[in-house]
């Protein structure tokens, strides 16, 4: 492990050093996705499992682990000028035993060409936040140092939303400026908004927008406000003007890592005619669609100038991928009745179409399959809706409906199976990281980098799912914590001391709670 040997003890401190980041993975960045969205625009990206990453600005290493874990062939680096993040980093690669990572103590403006060639190179929440001089070079790098097929990940703030949430800051800066103690700023921050958002006038505009912004901040972690809303760099772009910022460094444009945000699902057809008028610019089109929701934030995917891509989908592309439900069956397609979707955040839909209810009940029931076992498993019963299709219209349509579902937040696709073998076939195996998040309170990491919070009684049942336990005796080690009163077992509000109930309540929450884990893809299947 290389560190930063010019570091010195007069440098000014690191605000990320007084204040780590919270320890997240973010689905946006999974390589699994971003090659996917590369293949269907017709890449040829380098398949994740044998993938070279880089992350720029990785904090304490937790996105970058939760990959590295699920590709154990391919080849992990991350680089962060925070020392006491790395120092977790290393300590969490440490204790989960992961080999194929590295963590690098350097400040990215000091990285070269000789540096090493990734295919591909991520940095989240990096760019807006840095000196221009640091922006140039992560674009300098995410170009010099991206292998041919290399897709680059950069995400930053975007007008105009920020416009807005930066006068919000504006305002923070100016109520703390007085205030040396970062925490003390997050916390009279928070005062200012809370008294703000509850003096104003709460039926106008302002006042909706104040507390919409509240509701946010109450609920996230506060060393996110402190970095988010009162360091001393926050630049926000206009994505045209990201988007020529990318072109400078010879990099292109190739996608946003949220696909649905590139569409015009969401906006009226009347709209969408106005759309026209910009003939398929995309980037045009894309920073209109900035202006009318109000976008805070982007993703930008990139690749070097001059590699061929089309986003004129071909159906058949879909076939190679691995496509994962984003929404629960609550209702079949039966009769007159349509089928009934959940969406994430609740939200439900109705399908009366019964070739796309059909495919989207299979996706929802799977949870996450390789497209084209879903097909092989659709093409009969399909095909008696339909006689007179032939198999390949049958796939075509079925691909149809899944790129739709891609492009609506429905489904989304991995270029990558999702799964890990457990050690000893039968014994619950979750994922490494989350056994070490749930062992540090924090909250885990699954298969597509989401996060789950989880309880005490949770997290030990995570951490004893290592692949050395029966679910036996799983069972009866989460009994002899309960007896010692080191885990609480309540029934309501009655607090459980009778052993043979115990022991009923114990079973009966494993068997809730591994479906549980599994739904939340945190257990190899
Ligand atoms: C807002 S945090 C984002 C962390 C992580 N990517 C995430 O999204 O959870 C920005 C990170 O960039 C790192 N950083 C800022 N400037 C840097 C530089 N010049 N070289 C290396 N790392 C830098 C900070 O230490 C910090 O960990």
């Amino acid at each position: 492990m290389v560190q930063n040997e010019n570091a010195t003890s007069e440098e000014p401190p690191n605000a990320y050093d007084i204040v780590n980041y919270p320890l997240l993975s973010i689905s946006q960045t999974h390589i699994g996705r971003l090659s996917a969205l590369g293949w269907l625009f017709g890449m040829d990206p380098v398949h994740p499992s044998r993938a070279r990453v880089l992350e720029l600005g990785c904090s304490s290493g937790t996105n970058l682990l939760a990959m590295a874990q699920l590709f154990p062939e391919g080849k992990f680096l991350g680089v962060d000028y925070s020392k006491s993040q790395i120092e977790v980093a290393l300590e969490a690669t440490e204790a989960i035993g992961i080999r194929n990572v590295q963590f690098l103590h350097a400040d990215i403006c000091e990285l070269g060409r000789d540096f090493g060639e990734f295919d591909y190179i991520i940095s989240h929440g990096v760019y807006s936040w840095i000196p221009d001089s640091a922006k140039a070079a992560l674009l300098r790098i995410s170009k010099e140092n991206l292998s041919s097929r290399g897709i680059a990940y950069v995400s930053y703030n975007c007008l105009p939303g920020w416009k807005m949430r930066g006068a919000l800051r504006d305002m923070m800066l100016l109520h703390t400026g007085n205030l040396k103690d970062p925490m003390e700023k997050v916390g009279q921050s928070k005062a200012l908004l809370q008294f703000l958002a509850s003096a104003c006038n709460q039926d106008s505009a302002y006042g909706k927008f104040l507390a919409g912004e509240l509701e946010l901040l109450l609920n996230t972690d506060d060393s996110y406000i402190a970095h988010e809303f009162l360091e001393n760099e926050n630049d926000a772009f206009y994505f045209a003007d990201f988007h020529r910022q990318a072109l400078g460094a010879g990099l292109n444009y190739l996608g946003d890592a949220e696909p649905a945000s590139m569409m015009m699902a969401d906006i009226s057809e009347e709209a969408q005619k106005t759309f026209a008028q910009l003939k398929g610019n995309q980037v045009a089109i894309e920073q209109y669609l900035d202006f009318l929701r109000n976008r805070t934030f982007r993703c930008s995917l990139l690749c070097h100038a001059g590699v061929e891509f089309n986003r004129n989908i071909q159906p058949s592309r879909v076939r190679s991928l691995t496509a994962v439900s984003m929404i629960d069956l609550r209702q079949a397609l039966e009769g007159s009745q349509p089928a009934v979707f959940a969406m994430q955040g609740g939200a439900e839909i109705s399908v009366t179409d019964p070739a796309t209810a059909m495919v989207l009940e299979a996706l929802a029931l799977n949870g996450s399959i390789p497209v084209d076992v879903l097909t092989e498993s659709l093409l009969e019963p399909l095909k008696a809706t339909c006689p007179e299709k032939e198999d390949e219209a049958i796939c075509e349509l079925i691909y149809t409906i899944l790129l739709r579902a891609y492009f609506t937040k429905t489904a989304d696709f991995y270029l990558s199976e999702l799964s890990l073998t457990e050690p000893t076939p039968g014994n619950p195996y979750s994922l490494p990281l989350a056994r070490w998040q749930a062992a540090n309170n924090q909250k885990v990491s699954n298969f597509y980098l989401g996060m789950t919070a989880t309880d005490a009684i949770m997290a030990t049942l995570i951490q004893l799912c290592d692949g050395t336990r029966s679910p036996e005796e799983i069972c009866i080690q989460i009994l002899e914590a309960v007896r010692k009163k080191q885990l609480n077992f309540n029934e309501g509000e009655e607090v459980i001391s009778d052993p043979e109930r115990q022991k009923k309540l114990v079973e009966r929450f494993y068997f809730t709670s591994m479906e549980k884990l599994k739904k939340s893809r945190l257990l190899a299947p």
